[in-house]
């Protein structure tokens, strides 16, 4: 069939055979499929979606478009985490290494932020040296030494997904459950895993703003996953404020060093503990939550997460003296308070806002090309559910650029919400899918 059949049949609201999903994204991935076709199909589903059967051949067909990986060598069970992204998700950096020290190996793929949100690759790289380009052979030998290896996507795993989402990017295609579930199933597919937990972010700093449209992503993206096989489980998150209390690269890194040393904020090292026991659950390695929420207890107290960070930020060239000093990260140059105004309970720290007031003082970008700053951020003293007294401290901005500053003073302002009645308070984890006590076993 040609593609302007493919576009038309979609267009009208009828369903694409599995034929036609990948003579397309064959064509589009050997360039045969000029991108105004392709950016007309993805028009075509964001407005008439896919149904599961579709969803799950575009996720098999982008899959194939490139390499696959698979790692007979190791014995050990292979689990990757994924967030559909947040404001101060930083908990990659702490469950990697957990959950390579609890058992289990993690080839880690991940990416980098844009817009308000940030990206496991950009905190990284704020570690002096750190080089997260690998080749796969280097990728699979840090794997074997470390139990753990974290990089970017290469060239040649998933390319149509690079194409798609260049082109969904530039024409208001992104916010589609069918194109977002293909988009990250087939990354996380052509990894070679065993298992995976996905942590679906629900609220004002996330991709999906409202709780029931996070659930039908889970479902989907879990639905996908069990059909060829793999166990996964989603976790939905809470997103309506920032993870932990720093928004910012380096900043991030300090905070998962602090929460590896045990002395983490809480709301972050729940969070980190969930998805741990959710690996070890998916990769087989425990049977009861409980168990594995004690395992990734043991891995901090002990300092073996720890001594996992050190060895890959060695492993992938990066001062790995960082986790004894943390003043080798890069720091911004000034800082400077924001205050609560008047006397109250902070009831709102709105994460979108929050993301681009840090996004203003350079942490984050706007295009895919732009420079960031890693040393710039926020630091958050209270959180919502504080009382805080008129002159008391609420955020630190470290920035470096005094327009920046000035930008995103207003922004971060703006995200604030001071009320006289304490606010209610809701559970970080809000739902888990499938929602049985042991995680998916696939069909
Ligand atoms: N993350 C991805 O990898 N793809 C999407 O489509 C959205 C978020």
């Amino acid at each position: 069939m040609k593609a302007p059949d493919i576009i038309r049949k979609k267009r009208d609201g009828q369903k694409l055979s599995r034929e036609e999903i990948s003579e397309f994204i064959t064509g589009l991935t050997r360039r045969e499929i000029p991108d105004y076709q392709a950016t007309a199909l993805l028009m075509a589903i964001y407005f008439r979606g896919l149904s599961a059967r579709e969803t799950a051949d575009l996720t098999e067909a982008m899959m194939r478009s490139g390499r696959t990986l698979s790692f007979p060598e190791l014995a050990e069970p292979k689990v990757d985490k994924h967030s559909t992204g947040g404001v101060g998700d930083k908990t990659s950096l702490v469950v990697a290494p957990a959950a390579a020290a609890a058992g289990l190996r993690v080839p880690m793929i991940s990416g980098r932020g844009l817009g308000h949100t940030g990206g496991t690759l950009d905190k990284l790289e704020s570690i002096p040296g750190f080089n997260t380009r690998l080749s796969l052979e280097e990728f699979r030998r840090v794997l074997s030494v470390c139990g753990l290896a974290l990089m970017g996507q290469t060239e040649d795993l998933v390319p149509a997904d690079r194409l798609l989402y260049a082109l969904r990017d530039v024409t208001a295609t992104v916010e589609s459950l069918p194109l977002i579930s293909a988009s990250i199933m087939s990354k996380k597919l052509a990894e070679g895993l065993d298992g995976l937990t996905l942590d679906v972010k629900t609220g004002s700093g996330a991709f999906m703003k409202w709780r029931e449209d996070s659930e039908a992503l889970a479902r989907r993206m879990v639905e996908i996953g069990m059909a060829r096989g793999l166990r996964v489980e989603a976790l939905i998150t809470g997103m309506d404020q920032p993870l932990g209390n720093t928004v910012g690269n380096s900043l991030e890194v300090i905070e998962c060093l602090e929460t590896m040393k045990g002395r983490g904020p809480a709301d972050l090292n729940e969070l980190c503990r969930e998805l741990t026991a959710s690996m070890l659950i998916v990769g087989g390695l425990e049977a009861s939550r409980e168990r594995a929420r004690g395992r990734y207890d043991a891995v901090i107290q002990s300092g073996q997460a720890l001594e996992r960070f050190q060895r890959v930020i060695e492993q992938q060239g990066g001062d790995a003296h960082v986790v004894e000093d943390d003043r080798l990260l890069p720091r911004a140059v000034h800082q400077e308070s924001l205050v609560a105004w008047e006397d109250g309970f902070l009831t709102a720290l709105e994460a979108e806002a929050v993301g681009r007031a840090a996004m203003g003082l350079g942490a984050g970008r706007e295009r895919m090309d732009s420079a960031i700053d890693p040393a710039v951020g926020l630091v958050f003293e209270k959180k919502v559910g504080d009382p805080v007294s008129a002159g008391e401290r609420i955020c630190v901005l470290h920035w470096n650029d005094a327009a920046m500053l000035v930008r995103a003073r207003a922004t971060l302002r703006s995200a604030i919400v001071i009320r006289p009645e304490p606010p209610g308070a809701d559970p970080l984890i809000l739902a888990r899918v499938p929602d049985d006590e042991k995680g998916a076993t696939p069909a």
